[in-house]
């Protein structure tokens, strides 16, 4: 296989006492779309983070086209290509789904003289419009604020938002957690339809028939480490799930002939090692920029 678009190795993130990633791997290719799935508090939304210049990471390697990079914050990543749908959207509630779309790189019209900067506001609404109406969403009026959206179409917004501009890798953390079956299958649809342009999508997702429907391969993350890399077509949800929850560790384990990896194995799945937070999270640990 080709040198993956983005990866991490190591990637090590605490808060606090928590720890979040203990040494996570990952790899997004072009062209691939890449399901990372997890139990709740595996760390995906704290390796996406890492992964799109939001969170520092205290250890380990981020590469892009195979060469080590450090994002400063998320317009680092975004000037490289990368773009990230969050869990929790973050939209400007009080502004348009145009504007919205545009937020921080608004389209320009050169003024008279080429030096006056005008916002372009009928080309922002207008592509605006084409690309909510091809994630399935028909926006009766595009000038309400976000805020006064249902929440399928608010995250329509933040997919359109993102799938607009990337042109490497594109995070997608739940996209599809508030929508309704139409929405949903048309979310997926474009999903499809831009790692087929080359990008590299990495879907985030609870929902194991979504993901074996539309990801050509699975990463698996349990207790912070990358525990399983699967293609989607040689798998199973019993399999997904299993190395999930840790329960297929007894069919893993290697032959004896491999002493020290199953001594790794084991150590993984000893109870006291489980990430259980120990300690309400204070606010001088969040690096969120
Ligand atoms: N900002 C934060 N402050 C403190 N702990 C956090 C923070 N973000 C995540 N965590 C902890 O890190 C672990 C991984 O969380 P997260 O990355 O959100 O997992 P997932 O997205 O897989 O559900 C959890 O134990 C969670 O409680
Ligand atoms: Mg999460």
């Amino acid at each position: 296989m080709a040198e993956p678009l983005l990866e991490a190795r190591g990637v090590i993130k605490r808060f606090g006492h928590v720890q979040a990633l203990q040494g996570a791997d990952f790899a997004a290719y072009a062209g691939e779309v890449v399901a990372l799935i997890g139990d709740n508090g595996a760390g995906k939304s704290t390796l996406v983070g890492v992964l799109s210049g939001v969170l520092a990471p205290d250890g380990g390697e981020i590469l892009l086209d195979g060469a080590p990079v450090r994002f400063g914050g998320p317009q680092d990543a975004r000037r490289a290509g990368v773009e990230t749908v969050y869990q929790d959207l973050s939209l400007a509630q009080d502004l348009d789904a145009p504007a919205n779309l545009y937020l921080g790189r608004e389209l320009v019209r050169k003024g008279v003289l080429g030096r006056l900067g005008v916002l372009d506001r009928s080309a922002m609404r207008r592509d605006a419009v084409r690309a909510f109406a091809e994630l399935g969403v028909t926006l009766k009026d595009p000038t309400v604020p976000v805020a006064a959206l249902s929440g399928g179409q608010r995250q329509s917004v933040a997919v359109a938002r993102a799938v607009a501009f990337a042109n490497r890798v594109v995070f997608l953390d739940e996209p599809t957690a508030a929508l309704g079956v139409v929405q949903r299958a048309r979310v997926l649809e474009t999903v499809r339809r831009v790692a087929d342009r080359g990008i590299g999508v990495v879907l985030i997702s609870h929902n194991m028939p979504e993901v074996l429907s539309v990801a050509d391969r699975v990463e698996v993350l349990r207790l912070g480490r990358r525990v399983a890399s699967l293609r989607a077509a040689d798998t199973s949800i019993e399999e997904l799930v299993g190395a999930m929850t840790g329960s297929l560790d007894r069919a893993d384990l290697p032959s004896p002939q491999e002493p020290e990896m199953q001594a790794e194995v084991r150590a993984e799945s000893r109870p006291e090692q489980r990430l259980e937070p120990q300690a309400e999270p204070q606010p001088s640990d969040e690096e969120v920029r």
